[in-house]
C-alpha cells in the first residue's frame, strides 16, 4: 500500500517535507496616507489598519522596520479632489511629502507608490472623463505627469493600478526619457472589476460617484484575457506582474507563475482581509490561522510577493517561529 501518512507522523518530519514556505521577505504592507494633521483614523471595515497623517505615521513605520518588512505600498488621500486628479503631479502634494518623509528617515525601507487617480478625482474614477467613461488616452498623458512627480520625490518603484492599456508602454518611456532609467515598475497587470475592494474605498475615499469599473477592470470570468493582459505589460516593460485580488484569483496567480519569468505579485485584498477579521471576531474561525493558510495559499499559487495588511500581524507570527 502507498503510505503517504509515514511523511506526516512528526513535526520533524513535516518540516522536513514542506514545500512551502511564508518569509517575511515575501510581504509588501498597504499604507494609507491622508493630507492633514494630528489624523490617527480607523478603518472601521479594517480592524487593525489606519489612515496616518505625516505627523503621526511614524509609530507605524518604526513596527514596519523593526518587523524587518521589506517595503510599503503608499495611497494617498488628498485634502483637494477635482476632475482630474491634479494633484497627484503637484510635487508638494501628500504622496511626494510622504516619500520624501519616509526615504528620510526610513531610508532602508522600499517604497512603492501605487500611481492611479481615484482616490484623486472628484467623481471617484481611474482617469479623465470623456461622455461619461474613462478617456484611456488622455489619461496616460496624466499618468506619466504623476509617475515623473513621484520619481522626483524618490519613490523606490511605482505601481499603476488604473488598468489603462498602454500604461506601461507610457511610464517606461516617460521614467526612461526623464532620467529614470532604472526605476521599476510593478504592474497591476490581471486586475479585477471585482467586489473585493469594498472595504479599500471606504479607507481611501476613492469609490466612483457615478457607475463602477468594469470599462477598465477586467471581467472575472475571464482566465485566458489575463494571460494576454500579462503579456502586454511584459512586452511593454513591466518588472513585476500582478494580479489583484488573490483569494479567489489562485488559478490567475499560477496562470502568470507558468508563463512569464518575471516576478508575480499578488494582492490580498481589502475585502478579503476584512472576511477574515470579521469571521475571526464572531469566533467562527481562528483568524491567524486562516490568515497564515491564506497567505500560504497565495504564495503555493506561485505568487513571490504578496501585498497584504497582514503583513505585520504574519510577521510577528513568523518571528515567533
Ligand atoms: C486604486 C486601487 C484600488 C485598490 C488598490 N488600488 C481600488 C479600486 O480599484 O477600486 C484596492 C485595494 C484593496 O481593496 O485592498 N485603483
Amino acid at each position: 500500500m502507498f503510505r503517504t501518512r509515514r511523511l506526516r507522523k512528526t513535526e520533524g518530519i513535516r518540516r522536513l517535507v514542506r514545500e512551502t514556505k511564508l518569509s517575511v521577505d515575501d510581504f509588501i504592507y498597504p499604507l494609507f496616507i491622508e493630507e492633514g494633521e494630528n489624523i490617527e483614523t480607523e478603518i472601521v471595515s479594517m480592524p487593525g489598519i489606519k489612515r496616518f497623517s505625516l505627523d503621526t505615521i511614524s509609530k507605524e513605520l518604526d513596527e514596519v522596520v523593526s518587523l524587518n518588512i521589506p517595503a510599503v505600498l503608499l495611497f494617498g488621500i488628498p485634502s483637494e479632489k477635482d476632475d482630474e486628479g491634479t494633484e497627484t503631479w503637484n510635487d508638494n502634494g501628500i504622496m511626494q511629502q510622504a516619500i520624501r518623509f519616509i526615504k528620510k528617515n526610513y531610508p532602508s525601507l522600499y517604497v512603492i507608490t501605487d500611481v492611479c487617480f481615484c482616490e484623486y478625482t472628484s467623481h471617484g474614477h481611474c482617469g479623465i472623463i470623456h461622455d461619461n467613461d474613462v478617456d484611456n488616452d488622455a489619461t496616460l498623458v496624466n499618468i506619466a505627469k504623476q509617475v515623473i512627480s513621484h520619481a522626483k520625490a524618490g519613490v523606490d518603484m511605482v505601481a499603476p493600478s488604473g488598468m489603462m492599456d498602454g500604461t506601461i508602454d507610457m511610464i517606461r518611456q516617460s521614467l526612461d526619457n526623464s532620467g529614470y532609467p532604472n526605476l521599476p515598475i510593478m504592474a497591476y497587470s490581471v486586475k479585477y472589476a471585482s467586489a473585493f475592494y469594498g472595504p479599500f474605498r471606504d479607507a481611501a475615499d476613492s469609490a466612483p460617484t457615478f457607475g463602477d469599473r468594469r470599462t477598465y477592470q477586467m471581467d472575472p470570468s475571464n482566465r485566458d484575457e489575463g494571460m494576454s493582459e500579462a503579456a502586454f505589460d511584459d512586452q511593454e516593460g513591466a518588472d513585476i506582474l500582478m494580479v489583484k485580488p488573490a483569494l479567489s484569483y489562485l488559478d490567475i496567480i499560477r496562470d502568470l507563475k507558468n508563463n512569464f519569468d518575471r516576478p508575480i505579485a499578488c494582492y490580498n485584498v481589502s475585502g478579503e482581509y476584512a472576511m477574515v477579521k470579521a469571521a475571526a471576531e464572531k469566533g467562527w474561525i481562528d483568524g491567524e490561522k486562516v490568515m497564515m493558510e491564506s497567505l500560504l495559499s497565495m504564495k503555493r499559487a506561485g505568487a513571490d510577493i504578496i501585498i497584504t495588511y497582514f503583513a505585520k500581524e504574519a510577521a510577528r507570527l513568523l518571528l515567533k517561529q
